[in-house]
């Protein structure tokens, strides 16, 4: 089965979305299989620039179906204002794209709480986008959520929602002493919003399993990152799906064996936005030069993100999490200019040499990185067009990347643009 998986391999933000869309122009459809308007894939095509937040990043190339699994938690507003921009820029979105109907709907209780909850806490906020994604997925597993099956029968809705509402309203009024949501309007703008989203309902279960009995081929776009996974991340500082390759499957009802690639996208360095532990994090005034260099600001909230060296520890742990086949190394060219650099190949815990990501947030924050040094290349890798053109110190760094990770580069990504992306042959 001619599947592949692409995941974020560190913190989320690592360049997903150019993968994507360079991924696929070789695949039939694309599928989102969690998170929701959290994410943010940016594509730059020539002189216009796409941040999409809910729909596949292929829904960009011409033809290709796009999906939004079950696992996805789907903000209707958000979903329809994508649609009328890809709208606006002349991109259909009909017979295009699929929703799942088990696919659970974000309301407005959702980032209320989100947002309240934050700002209630004195310390330990998870630094979240405020989006409603941790209390939407706490519905679904508390087993009151609201899923887009029942967002179009106004009926079904109208119970649920009578159902839900009271709850959610003691919550808003007797913890956090907000005023209550209306039932009315609430419902009201939800049942609009479910008659709009009923032609993009289907059962996509049935639907991925005829496309891969047709051996259509099926890219499964990942959001967020390995180490944001709620089970396998820097839990509590993490989002609340599961980020890593098992939310494939989970996420889309498709089972192991259709998969075949796994990709892991990694930055040629390290980034986290939000709260919790970066260990590889650099001094203020490198961290200012890569960020700027880098454009490196949430396309979802505008936020800084942390930038620090690569950090082959918490790399290769994803590594062994997703089973990965392959690496693709972005944005190499934003390291041209840095005379030394380093990558962390292990960690002093309280004196001790550990190779391994330790299982607590806090211990990884009192982590001190062990670094190996790399002498910089000094020079544009921007144009560069095959891995043997690019600077040798360029590809040591890259072979070390491989090495210590374990996994072969098959992508190198220096630049933004669909074209300057390279593609390795099974270097190592
Ligand atoms: P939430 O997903 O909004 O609940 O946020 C939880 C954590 O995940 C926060 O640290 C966010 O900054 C982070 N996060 C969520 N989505 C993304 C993303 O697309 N890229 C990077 N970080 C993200």
């Amino acid at each position: 089965m001619p599947s592949t998986v692409l995941i974020g391999a560190q913190w989320g933000d690592e360049g997903k979305g150019k993968m994507i869309d360079v991924l696929a122009e070789r695949n039939d459809l694309i599928v989102r299989f969690q998170g929701g308007n959290n994410a943010g894939h940016t594509i730059r095509l020539g002189d216009s620039k796409f941040v999409l937040h809910l729909i596949p990043s292929g829904i960009l190339r011409r033809g290709k179906k796009c999906v939004l699994g079950n696992g996805v938690v789907i903000n209707p507003e958000a979903l329809f204002n994508e649609i009328d921009m890809l709208k606006k820029a002349g991109i259909s979105v009909k017979n295009r794209l699929f929703v799942s109907g088990q696919a659970h709907i974000i309301f407005p209780y959702h980032y209320l709480i989100d947002r309240l909850r934050e700002e209630s806490k004195k310390n330990e906020t998870i630094g979240t986008t405020k989006r409603g994604i941790g209390p939407a997925y706490g519905d679904k597993v508390s087993r009151v959520g609201i899923r887009a099956c029942d967002l179009i029968d106004p009926k079904r809705l109208k119970l649920k929602l009578q159902q839900v509402l009271k709850e959610k309203n003691d919550i808003l009024t007797k913890i956090y002493k907000v005023k209550p949501l209306s039932f009315s309007k609430t419902y009201k703008q939800y049942a609009k919003y479910g008659k709009k989203l009923k032609p993009y309902v289907i059962h996509t279960t049935y639907y991925l399993d005829e496309a891969l009995r047709k051996k259509k081929k099926i890219l499964f776009e990942g959001a967020q990152g390995t180490l944001l996974d709620v089970d396998h991340g820097t839990y509590p500082f993490v989002t609340s799906s599961n980020a890593s390759v098992g939310g494939a499957l989970i996420g889309t009802g498709t089972g192991p064996r259709a998969i075949q690639k796994i990709v892991g996208c990694v930055k040629a360095y390290t980034t986290r936005v939000g709260e919790g532990p970066l260990p590889t994090a650099f001094p203020p005034y490198l961290a200012r030069v890569v960020q700027t260099r880098g454009e490196e600001f949430g396309a979802t909230t505008g936020r800084p993100r942390r930038c620090g060296w690569f950090d082959a520890v918490i790399a290769r742990y994803s590594a062994i999490v997703n089973d990965l086949t392959m690496l693709a190394v972005m944005k190499l060219d934003v390291l041209d200019g840095l005379s030394e650099l380093r990558i962390c190949t292990g960690y002093r815990l309280r004196g001790k040499l550990i190779k391994k990501m330790p299982a607590q947030a806090d211990d990884l924050a009192a982590c001190k990185p062990v670094y190996e040094r790399h002498k910089g290349w000094m020079t544009s890798t921007a144009n560069v067009k095959k891995y043997e053109e690019l600077p040798s110190r360029a590809k040591s760094y890259l072979r070390r990347i491989s090495a210590l990770v374990g996994v072969p580069i098959g992508v190198v990504s220096v630049g933004s643009d669909r074209e300057q992306t390279i593609f390795v042959n099974a270097k190592k």
